[in-house]
C-alpha cells in the first residue's frame, strides 16, 4: 500500500476518512472539510448515531455530483487518553473499513490539534504504520488475483505539518517492511522454507541492508560440539543450519565502539515440527510450519534495526532445524551432549525447541559475551493454556530486563506477562542418567519447566525468554494483523532497543 502525507486541501471525488473525537464536535481540518461539503460529515454523524468510540468506524457512500465518493468516520474516543499505539489501531481499523466498502484510495483527515497528548506528526505516522500492518497480505504463492487482497491501495494522510509526519514515518516504514518480511517467512510452507533455503533467504535479504551474515553448517556445528541441536535435525533429510547476524550500528574502532558489548537475540527456528519419533497427532500439524516464528522475529528485528540504521550493536542467532521421524531420527531416551558440556536426556523428541536453543544460547554467550540474551520461541502449548493467545510468556533472571520488556510490550501492543522461574521447578528437570532432561515428569507448568531448561544454558548472563507459541499466529483478524502470521516480537523488541540502548 502506498502512503503519502499532505497538507490539508480540498478533496475531489474520493473516499475520505474523518477522525472524530468522543464529543463528536468537528474541529480544525474536519470542520473545514465538513463546511466545504455542505455539512455532510456532521449530518452523517447524526444520521447513523456515530458514537466516536476509539477505533470504531462506519462508512457511508455519498451520492450526487461534486460530492465526495464516500465518508468513513473513525472514532478517537476521549482525546486526552490517546497514545501513539491507539493511532496505529485507528489506522488498522480504517484499512478494514475501507476494504469493506471497496475503497482503493483513501484520504484521511487528521486534525493535528485533536490528537490529545500525541504530537500530530507521531499520530499521523503511527496511523500510517497501523494501516500498513493491517493491509499486509501473503502474496507469494497465489496464482489468482481475486482472493484476500485488501481493496485499499493508497492512503493520503492530511494534516498541517505533513513534512514532520513524513519524517516521523520514515523509521516506522522500515519497521513495517521488517514486519512484512517476518510474516512472509513465517507463512512460507516447510517445503519452501527449510533450514538451508531459510539461511539463504536471510543472507540475501539482510546482507544488502548491511548486516553481516554467517551460516554454520552441520560440520561447523559438529566441531563446536552442538550435540543437542544436531540431535533434533538427525531425522530430517534437510540438514540444520545456525545463522549468525551482526548489526554494527556503532561504527569505528574507538574505545567506545569496542567497549560496547552487543545486545543479543536468539530464536527457535524449527522449520517444521512433526514431533519426531514422539510424533504429533495429524490434526493441526500443518500449524507447525510456523514453529520457526521465534527465529523469524529475530531476523525481522535485525531487518528493522539495519533498515532504520539503529545506533546500536546487535547480534541475532537462529537455530534452523526440521524435526522429523525417520530411521535416522533420535529416539526418546537418547542422551546427547550439548556444547555447554551438559548431557541431556531426550525423553520426548517433541520438546525439541529447547534442545535447539540450548546450543544456540550457549554459543551466543561463549562467542559474543553480550550484555544480555533475549530468546524467542514458539516453545510450548502450555503457555497457551496459561495465557491464551493475547500475551506472550516472559521469563527473566533480571527484574530490570523484564520490566523494560513489559514496558515495550505495552507501548507496542505486543503484550507479555511475566512468569516465574524457581528452584522448585528447576529440580523437576534434573536428569535421571544425565545432567538434565528435556521434559519434567508431570505435565503441569510445562512452559515454566521449558524456561528452566533454557536457563541452564545461559551461563548466568542477564537473559529473558519469550514463549510466543500463542502469539506468533492469529486465527482471526486483529487490529494490526490480518489472520495468519503476526511477527510478534519485532515491534516490541525494536521499541525496547530504541527506548533503552540507542
Ligand atoms: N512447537 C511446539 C509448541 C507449540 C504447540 C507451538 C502449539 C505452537 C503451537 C513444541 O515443540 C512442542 O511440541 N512442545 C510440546 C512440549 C511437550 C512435549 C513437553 C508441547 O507443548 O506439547
Ligand atoms: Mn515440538
Ligand atoms: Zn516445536
Amino acid at each position: 500500500m502506498k502512503i503519502a502525507f499532505s497538507e490539508p486541501k480540498a478533496v475531489g471525488k474520493h473516499w475520505v476518512a474523518v477522525a472524530v473525537a468522543g464529543d463528536r464536535v468537528l474541529r480544525g481540518h474536519a470542520a473545514d472539510l465538513n463546511g466545504r461539503h455542505g455539512d455532510i460529515v456532521a449530518r452523517t454523524i447524526q444520521a447513523v448515531g456515530f458514537k466516536a468510540e476509539r477505533a470504531k468506524t462506519t462508512a457511508i457512500v455519498t451520492p450526487g455530483p461534486g460530492e465526495l465518493k464516500g465518508i468513513i468516520l473513525v472514532g478517537l474516543g476521549n482525546p486526552d487518553e490517546l497514545t501513539a499505539e491507539h493511532f496505529a489501531h485507528i489506522g488498522g481499523a480504517l484499512v478494514a473499513q475501507a476494504s469493506g466498502v471497496n475503497a482503493a484510495d483513501l484520504t484521511v483527515a487528521l486534525d493535528d490539534d485533536g490528537c490529545g497528548p500525541v504530537a500530530g506528526a507521531d499520530a499521523a505516522a503511527n496511523l500510517a504504520l497501523g494501516m500498513q500492518l493491517r493491509a499486509y497480505r501473503f502474496t507469494t504463492s497465489r496464482t489468482t488475483k481475486t482472493t484476500g487482497a485488501p481493496a485499499l491501495k493508497k492512503a493520503t494522510i492530511q494534516l498541517s505539518g505533513a513534512a514532520a509526519a513524513r519524517k516521523a514515518h520514515a523509521d516506522l516504514d522500515k519497521v513495517a517492511a521488517a514486519v512484512a518480511f517476518t510474516r512472509d517467512i513465517v507463512t512460507e510452507p516447510a517445503n519452501v522454507l527449510y533450514p538451508d533455503s531459510y539461511a539463504r533467504i536471510i543472507d540475501e535479504t539482510l546482507t544488502p541492508l548491511g548486516v553481516k551474515v554467517e551460516i554454520l553448517d552441520e560440520k561447523d556445528m559438529e566441531k563446536l560440539g552442538m550435540g543437542s541441536l544436531l540431535g533434533v535435525g538427525m531425522g530430517s533429510a534437510k540438514p540444520p543450519r545456525l545463522v549468525v547476524m551482526q548489526w554494527q550500528g556503532v561504527k569505528g574502532q574507538g574505545a567506545k565502539a569496542r567497549g560496547k558489548k552487543p545486545l543479543a537475540f536468539v530464536g527457535k527456528g524449527v522449520t517444521f515440527d512433526t514431533g519426531g519419533i514422539s510424533i504429533k497427532p495429524s490434526a493441526g500439524m500443518e500449524d507447525m510450519k510456523w514453529d520457526m516464528g521465534g527465529s523469524a522475529a529475530v531476523v525481522g528485528l535485525m531487518h528493522a534495526l539495519a533498515g532504520r540504521k539503529a545506533k546500536v550493536n546487535a547480534v541475532g542467532i537462529v537455530g534452523l532445524v526440521e524435526n522429523m521421524p525417520s530411521g535416522t531420527a533420535q529416539r526418546p531416551g537418547d542422551v546427547v551432549k550439548s556444547m555447554s558440556g551438559q548431557t541431556i536426556e531426550v525423553l520426548n523428541t517433541d520438546a525439541e525447541g529447547r534442545l535447539v536453543l540450548a546450543d544456540a544460547l550457549w554459543y551466543c554467550q561463549d562467542r559474543f559475551q553480550p550484555r544480555f540474551m533475549i530468546d524467542l520461541a514458539t516453545l510450548t502449548g502450555a503457555i497457551m493454556v496459561a495465557l491464551g493467545k493475547e500475551m506472550a510468556g516472559l521469563y527473566s533472571n533480571r527484574d530490570e530486563l523484564a520490566d523494560a520488556l513489559l514496558k515495550a510490550g505495552e507501548a507496542t501492543g505486543e503484550r507479555c506477562w511475566r512468569m516465574p522461574l524457581d528452584e522448585a521447578y528447576d529440580r523437576q528437570i534434573d536428569g535421571d542418567i544425565s545432567d538434565v532432561k528435556n521434559i519434567s515428569a508431570g505435565r503441569w507448568g510445562g512452559s515454566i519447566t521449558a524456561a528452566q531448561f533454557l536457563q541452564r544454558f545461559t551461563n548466568g548472563l542477564p537473559w529473558a525468554h519469550l514463549d510466543i507459541a500463542g502469539t506468533a499466529w492469529t486465527d482471526k483478524d486483529r487490529p494490526l494483523a490480518p489472520k495468519g502470521a503476526t511477527a510478534f516480537g519485532v515491534r516490541m523488541l525494536n521499541a525496547f532497543v530504541a527506548a533503552n540502548y540507542e
